[in-house]
């Protein structure tokens, strides 16, 4: 049974129609790259997983089953967590209180209750250790890489226990080396049994850790094929149009 499964999911905004008749089904631990022009439709198809509008026509389904996720907790009750592209990091915070932001373990009782230091940077250790990163938990998000931050914006996902993990370009503005470090943790989630869909304009990026390349133009899907299936050539005339499907 897929993990996620969207059938027939159309959204119009007024007289926009910004996806239609999109379907789409993930496996766990599946990493699918989402490619297309702008104004394709693929945030719009992210919102739409994530909760933060529903499909004008459609279904959504998880684990086989029908949701409707009205807003974007009800997505993430479900275990779809989105990491977008300005990952929403406190530059001012170390890593360990930016992965807890907003559920930071608390010891004591009643009104007296502190936050648990001691638990936060032994838990994101952990975490940054399982993404065999070498971002430090007491490190300030300010002085960190591009490639920390991603790290630090992952391991708050799999802090909530997340089965899919959403990204939006998030190689778009980092150097090299920090490009193979995103792409190493995208495959730790990827072995972890989380599924990973990777919005990209890279095709490198793309054809380095994806199991299935999915290519939308003005709104649908034009092609949805095994990486091995097709090569950067083949993506290029689908988004451009020049190939009109595959
Ligand atoms: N909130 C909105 N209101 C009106 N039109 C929108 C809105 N969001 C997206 N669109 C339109 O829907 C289409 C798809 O946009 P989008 O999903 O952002 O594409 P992509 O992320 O692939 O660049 C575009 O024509 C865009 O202008
Ligand atoms: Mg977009």
């Amino acid at each position: 049974m897929s993990l996620l499964e969207l059938r027939g999911v159309s959204k119009h905004f007024g007289a926009i129609q910004a996806l239609t008749e999109m379907s789409l089904s993930l496996e766990p631990g599946q990493v699918v790259g989402l490619m297309g022009d702008n104004g394709a439709g693929k945030s719009t198809l992210v919102k739409v997983i994530a909760g933060n509008f529903p499909p004008s026509h459609g279904e959504i389904l998880i684990d086989g089953k029908q949701v409707h996720f009205s807003k974007p907790v009800d997505a993430r009750a479900q275990g779809i967590e989105v990491v977008y592209q300005d990952l929403a990091l406190c530059n001012n915070l170390t890593a360990a209180a930016n992965v807890f932001l907003g559920r930071e373990p608390r010891v004591g009782f009643g009104p007296i209750r502190i936050l648990d230091h001691a638990a936060m940077y032994r838990r994101a250790g952990e975490l940054f250790k399982e993404l065999k990163s070498e971002t430090r938990p007491r490190d300030l998000v300010r002085q960190m890489s591009g490639g920390q931050r991603q790290a630090v914006a992952i391991a708050r996902t799999r802090l909530s226990e997340a089965r899919l993990v959403i990204m939006d370009e998030p190689t778009a503005a980092i150097s090299v080396r920090q490009v193979a470090e995103v792409l190493d943790l995208i495959k730790r989630l990827s072995e972890h049994g989380i599924a990973v869909i990777l919005i990209s304009h890279r095709m490198p990026d793309v054809f380095a850790v994806a199991h299935r390349v999915v290519v939308m133009r003005r709104g649908r899907k034009v092609a949805d094929k095994n990486t091995e299936a097709t090569s950067p050539e083949e993506v290029t005339g689908l988004i451009t149009g020049a190939i009109a499907t595959a």
